[in-house]
């Protein structure tokens, strides 16, 4: 039997992996990371969980709105249902109105990592397992990680990191310039969480603001900690990449304080640099990228223009592949 190997168990290695398995296939999953999920993400905190990756995810296509049932089902989502609001920012002088709207939000219970989890029960997941390099031997695979082990034996691989640290892996396997995404396709985000007392409003605000995307405030999501967690925008986030903790606590503080009028203690509780975040919008994705006769396929949200949902079309458009081609 042909055991393929998947790079990265965001939901699109995930979903990939439980395509795969369904249809005969043996898989071995790495990530680099603790635990599973990659951007679906959520810390563990004595008060509860906090997202500081994707907030919450909407379900377009018909395929992935059956997905998303047979996870309401199950339990690991629920609705998320959220007071929205838009920040708008004119000339220093910030507004924050009420946008309610009809859209459907969902959430992972009880952290955003639960519907990967679940897509990826009983398949074999090896985390903290970083991949440094990929070698051709005969027609297969073998993985090299970073502690110099060899995973071998791979009829063939599936690459499900964003293309900045997919490019790296291939210049590491010397397969420089097979990827024709660019490697700013995905853009950074400083992900900050603080916790008050004061009561909140809105706990899903939109922004536009010269220095944020996003705030949202954990208390309406089953499971979470009482805290709001600011995602600030790329061009900032960007501008001020380096910048320490201390220096996004300010921020947070300052923009809660300004923008939205909160008095009182704030107190910083975490803060998490992405560096490959968001899908840049000036840049066309790429879909999902082959080596030819390689069996090694390259794709994530980035394919098909970010989102978890596109992360999930992507690990299916993967699998496909491979079942199509792969035995060749
Ligand atoms: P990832 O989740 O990035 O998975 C890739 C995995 O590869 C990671 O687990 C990583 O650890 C692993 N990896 C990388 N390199 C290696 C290596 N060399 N060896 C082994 N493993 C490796 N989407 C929404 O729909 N709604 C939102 O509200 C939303 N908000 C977001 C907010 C933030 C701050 C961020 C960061 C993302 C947000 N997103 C949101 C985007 C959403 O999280 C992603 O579209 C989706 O989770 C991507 O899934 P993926 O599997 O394609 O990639
Ligand atoms: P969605 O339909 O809720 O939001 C899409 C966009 O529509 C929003 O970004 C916002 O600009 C606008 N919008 C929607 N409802 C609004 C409302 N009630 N009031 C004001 N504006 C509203 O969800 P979709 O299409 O699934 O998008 C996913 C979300 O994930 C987006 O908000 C996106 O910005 C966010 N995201 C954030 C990342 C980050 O790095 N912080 C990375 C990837 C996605």
């Amino acid at each position: 039997m042909k055991t393929v190997a998947i790079i990265g168990a965001g939901l699109c290695g995930a979903t990939a992996a439980a395509k795969l398995v369904r249809s005969g296939h043996n898989v071995a999953v790495f990530d680099k990371g603790r635990s599973v999920g990659g951007r679906m993400s959520s810390k563990r905190t004595d008060a509860g969980y906090l997202d500081m990756g994707a907030q919450y995810f909407t379900a377009r296509s018909e395929t992935f709105q059956r997905q998303v049932q047979s996870w309401l089902e199950v339990g690991c989502v629920e609705v998320w249902n959220c007071n929205t609001a838009s920040l708008a920012d004119d000339e220093g002088r910030s507004a924050l109105d009420s946008s309610p709207d009809q859209q459907l939000r969902y959430i992972g219970t009880p952290s955003m990592q639960a519907p990967v989890k679940a897509v990826l029960a009983g398949i074999p997941v090896l985390t903290n397992c970083r991949i440094h390099a990929l070698q051709r031997q005969g027609p297969g695979w073998t993985l090299i990680d970073d502690s110099g082990a060899r995973h071998t034996g791979f009829s063939s691989v599936l690459l499900t990191v964003p293309p900045a640290q997919a490019e790296q892996l291939l210049v590491n396997s010397g397969l420089p310039g097979m990827l024709t995404a660019q490697d700013s396709l995905l853009e950074p985000c400083w992900a900050v969480a603080v916790r008050t007392d004061a009561t909140t409003s809105p706990d899903a605000i939109f922004c536009q603001h010269p220095r944020l995307r996003f705030i949202s405030h954990q208390a309406t999501k089953t499971g979470r900690s009482r805290c709001y967690v600011l995602h600030f925008n790329a061009e900032f986030s960007r501008d001020h990449l380096d910048q320490p903790a201390d220096f996004w606590f300010g921020q947070a503080v300052d923009v809660l304080q300004s923008a939205l009028g909160i008095e009182g203690v704030i107190e910083p509780v975490a803060a998490h640099r992405w560096l490959y975040a968001s899908q840049n919008p000036a840049l066309e994705p790429p879909g999902i990228i082959a080596l030819p006769d390689g069996n090694l396929w390259l794709g994530g949200d980035w394919s098909y223009g970010g989102r978890v949902e596109n992360a999930w079309l992507a690990g299916l458009d993967l699998a496909a592949n491979v079942i199509r081609y792969g035995n060749r």
